[in-house]
């Protein structure tokens, strides 16, 4: 299926708070008419990188699993929004090896390619979702430029990011409606932005 937006839940909770605000946002950008295929990877059946360069043949990943369905998915779509709560200062693990499989794409890219680094034209925008327990003015800042480099090789743009500190528990996000308000209009505006390309 050929989607306008793919919603990524990086969250080993199906109900945690980072699926709540991303459930809101996809809410918003489908309100705003546009289609969207979530993916809750925890549902999926990844394995990290191994590192045995496979790829660097035809960019194309040696190992066979569902990463092939989620690439497929992900690289179909104009735009991304993905949400992740934060651990140990960076993403969740299941993001992370999700990420680290798009390392054939890398490959492709920079070394079968060859193309320039900083010489890509963003064709797609990002938007990224977090969640965190403490309230640390840092508390992103791993996550987000461990995202900077996912959406390069996505030859993405970051569109906007929705980052809420102080949520802990299953369910803390609840007693937070501007977040869950915020999560919905930039969902709306993210549609907007996608469409109009
Ligand atoms: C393995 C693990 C590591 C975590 N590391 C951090 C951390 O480094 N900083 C922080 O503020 N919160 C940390 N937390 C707390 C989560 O970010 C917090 O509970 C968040 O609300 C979970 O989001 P979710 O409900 O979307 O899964 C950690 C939680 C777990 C389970």
């Amino acid at each position: 299926m050929m989607s306008d937006i793919v919603a990524i839940y990086g969250s080993p909770r199906r109900k945690g708070n980072s699926s709540t605000l991303l459930k809101r946002a996809v809410a918003g950008a489908r309100g705003a008419g546009v289609n969207v295929d979530e993916i809750v990877l925890r549902d999926y059946k990844i394995s990290p990188c191994l590192e045995i360069y496979g790829c660097k043949k035809e960019g194309e990943c040696a190992i066979k699993d569902d990463f092939q369905v989620i690439r497929d998915r992900i690289l179909a779509a104009r735009g991304l929004m993905i949400a992740s709560p934060i651990f140990f200062y960076t993403v969740s693990a299941h993001v992370k090896i999700l990420m680290d499989r798009f390392q054939s794409l890398w490959v492709k890219k920079y070394w079968i390619d060859q193309t320039p680094f900083n010489a890509w034209t963003p064709t797609r925008k990002g938007f990224v979702i977090s969640v965190g327990a403490t309230r640390g003015k840092k508390l992103f800042d791993g996550m987000m430029l461990t995202m900077k480099y996912f959406f390069d090789v996505l030859d993405m743009e970051l569109w906007d990011s929705l980052l809420c500190r102080q949520l802990d528990f299953e369910g803390d996000v609840e007693t937070h409606p501007e977040y869950l308000e915020a999560a919905y209009q930039r969902g709306r505006d993210f549609a907007a932005a996608v469409r109009e390309g």
